[in-house]
This record gives structure tokens, C-alpha cells and sequence, in this order.
């Protein structure tokens, strides 16, 4: 009996054991296959992954490229703006060089007209080296003032450009205290030889000394004037004395005057009351340097023709 029992309790304990195995090995098997298929899908995500990163990788690239192409086309775009912007900046530069061109040609044909229009006589050194013959005259002529005059009766002519200048000078000098007054002016030929005639039988050849021959004075050019004081009268040779004589020293040149007979000249003894109207240009050149008319070469004076009657630098 007890053998029995002991076979039975055997068998079912076997039978356990067996179940207990089977359901263990069931269980393996299913983590087993669970695995396995986790690790497929894993390996195919991985290989998903992996595709999808060379992808994006090639993506990636092919950005780049896209932006290095712009970058270089950037580049190039640049580099063409620059050579436009240079191309644009020497057409400016050429348009500029152009009008330049253009409007120095203008001041230069308006100084050729000028210096066409203007006797160039006017601006000659007539002191022994320049020559007017008998029917030289100035093309327009002007009365002065009668209270301009030391005679107040006389009808002394200038040129007419040349008045305005004078009248200017003589209302200045009244301004300030230290009045001029004019004893000669326009000189014909005729008129020079007769007065040189009348000198020469009182002075014989020291007539010479103070008065040109017909041709050679500059009062036939009609810019001349012989300058006094009203006090002083026809006795001008003592111009030199009065305080007008120190005005026009200081400012005749403003006016266009200048002294052309200084002290120690080559020409003629000092003569201070003969001035003669050159131009405020030259006027000032010849005061800011220290420097008188006759002492210029004639192809200095004559770049001044244009500029003659100026009413400033
Ligand atoms: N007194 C000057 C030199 C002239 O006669 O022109
Ligand atoms: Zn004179």
C-alpha cells in the first residue's frame, strides 16, 4: 500500500515537475521570439536611422553646395557692381573732366573776346618804344567834369571806358579830404607835337626830359591825366608836395592808375602828377610788388590786356 501511495505521490510529482518545465520552456520560447523580433525591429530602425541620416547628410550637402554656388555668385555679383560702380565713377570722373573742359574753353573764348575787343594799344609801352601814328585815336571819348578840372573852362577829354575809373578816383580823394584835380588829358598827335613845339623853344633839347614827341605819349592813348590840386593850380611840378600826391601813392591803383614816371626812371625825369590807368589787375600787381610799369616786359603787361577795365581782381 505504502508503495503505491509512494508511486503515486512519484507520478504526480513527475507530472509537476513536467508541467512546471513545460510551462518554463513555453515561457523561454515566448521571450525568445519577443526578443528576436525586438531586435529585428531595432535593426531596422537602425537601418532606417542610418538611411535616413545619409539622407540628411546628402540634404545637408547639397545646401551647402546651394549656398557656396550663392556665395560665389554673391561673390561674382559684387566683384560686377564694383567694376560698374569704378566704370560709372571714371564716366562721372570723364562727364566732369568734360564740362571742366567745357567751361574753361567758355572763360577761355570770353577772355579772347574780351582781349579782341580791347585795344591793345592801350597796354603798350609808349615811352620811346611803341609808336602811334597821326589818326590814332581812342574809339570813344568822354568830357570830364567840369569840377574835376583845375581850368574849369577847358574841355579835357579821357576815354570813355577809362571815365568812369577817374570819376571814381577823383570823388574818393574828395572823400577824403585830400581832392585831385586833372590839368591834361586825351593828347591828339597834333596837340603833342604843337605842346612839344612850344616846349622845345623855351627848354630847347631839355624839353625832352618831360615831354614825348608826338607819337610817344601816352596821353594819345587818352588813359593819361596830368593830376593837381586845386590850390596848387598849374604849378604841378610841386604835386609831388601835397597830401593828394600821398593819396594816389596809396590808392590810385584801386582805381586802375599808376604812377608811370617814377623817381630814377629811364624814361623822362620823375614826373609824380602823370598817372595813367592800366587796369586795377595790373595796378595792384604793380603796388603789391613794389614795382612800376616800365620795369614789366611787354609780354607780362599785354597778359593783363583782358582784364583792362575789370572793376575788380
Ligand atoms: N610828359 C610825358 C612824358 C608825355 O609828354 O607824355
Ligand atoms: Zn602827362
Amino acid at each position: 500500500m505504502k508503495s503505491i501511495i509512494l508511486k503515486t505521490l512519484i507520478s504526480l510529482f513527475s507530472l509537476a515537475i513536467f508541467a512546471v518545465l513545460g510551462y518554463a520552456g513555453y515561457q523561454y520560447q515566448q521571450i525568445s521570439n519577443e526578443l528576436a523580433r525586438v531586435n529585428a525591429e531595432n535593426d531596422s530602425n537602425s537601418r532606417l536611422g542610418a538611411k535616413q541620416t545619409v539622407e540628411y547628410q546628402g540634404n545637408i550637402k547639397q545646401l551647402e553646395d546651394s549656398i557656396k554656388q550663392k556665395d560665389a555668385y554673391i561673390t561674382f555679383l559684387e566683384g560686377e557692381n564694383a567694376d560698374l560702380t569704378r566704370s560709372l565713377a571714371d564716366e562721372r570722373g570723364k562727364t566732369q573732366g568734360f564740362e571742366e573742359q567745357v567751361s574753361i574753353i567758355g572763360k577761355t573764348i570770353a577772355e579772347i573776346q574780351k582781349i579782341q575787343n580791347t585795344d591793345a594799344e592801350l597796354l603798350k609801352k609808349y615811352s620811346k618804344v611803341y609808336f602811334l601814328n597821326e589818326n590814332y585815336k581812342p574809339a570813344a571819348l568822354t568830357t570830364i567834369p567840369s569840377d574835376e578840372l583845375v581850368e574849369k573852362k577847358r574841355i579835357i577829354e579821357i576815354h570813355a571806358k577809362v571815365a568812369p575809373f577817374l570819376n571814381a578816383m577823383v570823388a574818393a580823394s574828395n572823400a577824403t579830404g585830400t581832392p585831385i584835380r586833372i590839368i591834361s588829358g586825351f593828347r591828339s598827335y597834333e596837340e603833342q607835337r604843337a605842346l612839344k613845339t612850344t616846349y622845345q623853344v623855351t627848354y630847347g633839347a631839355g624839353a625832352n626830359k618831360f615831354s614825348a614827341d608826338q607819337g610817344y605819349s601816352e596821353h594819345q592813348l587818352g588813359t593819361t591825366v596830368d593830376l593837381s590840386t586845386e590850390k596848387l593850380g598849374l604849378a604841378y611840378t610841386q604835386f609831388a608836395e601835397t597830401k593828394a600826391y600821398q593819396w594816389m601813392l596809396n590808392n590810385a591803383y584801386q582805381y586802375g592808375f599808376i604812377i608811370s614816371y617814377p623817381k630814377g626812371n629811364k624814361s623822362y625825369q620823375y614826373e609824380p602828377w602823370h598817372w595813367r590807368f592800366v587796369g586795377i589787375a595790373l595796378a595792384t600787381y604793380l603796388h603789391d610788388n613794389n614795382m612800376y610799369f616800365y620795369d614789366l616786359d611787354q609780354r607780362t603787361i599785354d597778359t593783363y590786356l583782358g582784364k583792362l577795365f575789370d572793376d575788380h581782381i
